[in-house]
């Protein structure tokens, strides 16, 4: 039901560069490409920690973003990406995913994902976080909270032998136990030298359904959890989502690999900054 293809060599031969709708099991010399990619996003991610403040707008966000990723040897996988013409979504509050950078300074209170994603030796380093602007009422950071622990639940079942389904449903019990709900109009994906590639990772459904798991399957975890309903709007721009009800709205995503015993999480933050509050 499933096609799996292992792939061995970065070169453009393989087969690991075409969206055939396969499952590519990498080996070492992927993990190490995605541990390079990975570890420059999450390296981006905690400079943002310090960065984003009331009054930051979040187009400057954007030209950090763009800056450490060139300085660091890579591109912006998202700077033309079926037109998206930034470095990095800036999502905002209600916004769902897929937010772009603009003159908007941040206000006191707001919540937002920015989420990176970067092109290095032909790999992809995908991974998006939370930031609390100043003070946020209790009701945000709590979604924040559990929005990062949904990832972290979810990434426990990444190991051979389980399949996505067994994911997506730790990801869904926890945040419905929470009363929040799981949007189902994005999903998490396989990515390596594509940035979107099969399979589907789903953020909520039924344990033991789905692609199995297999050494060498790269692919990202990345829920998007709403206070309220799970409905998404796109604006009049083509791409910013936003919760139909307007409810505030979270999202964590990191990239992993998975290996023998478990799994490798490629976007891991080299300073420990992995949630709010960071003190
Ligand atoms: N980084 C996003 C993801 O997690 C994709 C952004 S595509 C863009 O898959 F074009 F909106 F930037
Ligand atoms: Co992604
Ligand atoms: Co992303």
């Amino acid at each position: 039901m499933y096609q799996y293809v292992s792939v061995t060599a970065a070169d453009a031969a393989t087969p690991s560069r075409v969206r055939d709708g396969t499952i590519k099991l990498h080996d070492e010399s992927g993990f190490a490409g995605m541990r390079k990619a990975g570890r420059l996003s999450a390296e981006i991610l905690d400079a943002l920690v310090s960065f984003i403040q009331p009054g930051v707008t979040t187009a400057a966000i954007d030209e950090l973003v763009c800056t450490m990723l060139l300085d660091g040897g890579a591109v912006p996988a998202t700077l033309g990406y079926r037109g998206f013409t930034h470095s990095c979504c800036t999502s905002i509050n209600h916004v769902i995913c897929h937010g772009i950078p603009d003159d908007k300074p941040l206000k006191d209170g707001d919540i937002i994902n920015v989420d990176v994603t970067s092109w290095l030796d032909g790999w992809h380093g995908d991974t998006s976080r939370m930031y609390v602007v100043g003070e946020a009422p209790i009701k945000a950071r709590r979604l924040v909270e559990v929005t990062y622990e949904c990832l972290m639940l979810g990434i426990e079942q990444a190991k051979p032998g389980n399949t996505i389904g067994d994911i997506s449903n730790a990801i869904q019990k926890y945040a419905e136990k929470h009363r929040y709900s799981v949007v189902r109009d994005f999903c998490g994906h396989g990515l390596g030298q594509l940035f979107h590639d099969a399979p589907e990772v789903v953020h909520a459904g039924k344990a033991g359904t789905g692609p199995e798991l297999r050494p060498g399957m790269f692919f990202t975890i990345e829920p998007m959890i709403n206070i309220g309903k799970p409905q998404v709007k796109i604006l009049g721009d083509g791409w910013t989502a936003v919760t139909k009800d307007r409810t505030l709205t979270a999202q964590f995503e990191h990239s992993i690999g998975i290996t023998e015993t478990g799994c490798e999480i490629f976007t891991l933050s080299p300073k420990g900054l992995h949630c709010p509050p960071w003190a």
